[in-house]
């Protein structure tokens, strides 16, 4: 399996060293993109010399902050024109444990089409996050999975393994959610499609270093898109059973 692992980052000058080397050291094999919205801190000055002493260390220059699904969709791209089987996406600051990638990563030798690093399943956890970032993921969660009917508990993670294949089949030119609303985006298309999407427990550690981009914005989109799609689909059941009757 060729591995691809892309980081996003904005501002992550601190952080971004840190979890490289643990993902260098804890998957060897997996090949990294960092994918930088020309940070003003430099991080992408300091990626590039990172790359320069490491040839499995690639990095993509964006012309400025697009949002996280922007960044993914060029990362996505970046790794189609390249012969990767699997696709990570992980967080630049240490909140997805590279150490857990493994455990992604069997998943997807399993079998699953889409594997989502978990917080609110079974044995996932997360550390050090505020009362408030938790009470906005598990009720989004919550509110995805009635509105979109969906089984999964942790849909906004931004932890995932995904199968070439199951990029492939993806239109990313139809995806226009900006922030983490991506992550939503994704899982529901995905999970329409009616691949295989498995989510495998990992302990989410806050950052201690630098600070979140998530904003009031951000969630006003995922909701108002997944309220969207949920209505949308129920829509088109209730005309697909008048048409049947
Ligand atoms: N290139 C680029 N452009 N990167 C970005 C942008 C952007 O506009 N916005 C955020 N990032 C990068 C950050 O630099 C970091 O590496 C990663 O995306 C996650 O951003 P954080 O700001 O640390 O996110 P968070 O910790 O608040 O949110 C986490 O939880 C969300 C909700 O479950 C993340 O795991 C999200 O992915 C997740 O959706
Ligand atoms: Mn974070």
């Amino acid at each position: 399996m060729r591995i691809l692992t892309i980081i996003p980052t904005y501002n992550e000058l601190d952080s971004l060293p840190k979890t490289l080397g643990r993902l260098r050291a804890a998957v060897p094999a997996s090949d990294v993109l960092v994918a930088d919205d020309n940070s003003p801190d430099g991080t992408g000055a300091l990626a590039d010399r990172i790359a320069a002493e490491d040839p499995q260390v690639h990095v993509m220059h964006r012309r400025g902050k697009e949002g996280l699904g922007a960044a993914y969709i060029a990362g996505f791209r970046w790794a189609l024109e390249r012969d990767y089987d699997v696709v990570v996406e992980m967080d630049a600051d240490g909140s997805h444990q590279p150490e857990q990638l493994p455990a992604l990563l069997s998943a997807v030798e399993d079998g699953a089409d889409l594997v989502i690093g978990s917080r609110w399943v079974h044995g996932g956890s997360v550390v050090n996050w505020p009362f408030y970032r938790q009470l906005i993921s598990r009720t989004g969660s919550t509110y995805a999975r009635l509105m979109l009917g969906l089984g999964l508990r942790d849909i906004t993670a931004g932890y995932r393994a995904f199968r070439r294949t199951t990029l492939e089949k993806l239109d990313f030119d139809s995806i226009e959610s900006k922030g983490y609303g991506f992550q939503v985006d994704l899982a529901w298309r995905v999970a329409k499609m009616g691949l295989s999407v498995v989510e495998v427990p990992v302990t989410f550690v806050e950052r201690e270093l630098g600070s979140s981009k998530m904003s009031g914005n951000i969630v006003l989109e995922a909701m108002v898109n997944v309220t969207r799609w949920g209505l949308k689909e129920r829509w088109s059941q209730l005309t697909r059973r008048g048409r049947q009757r």
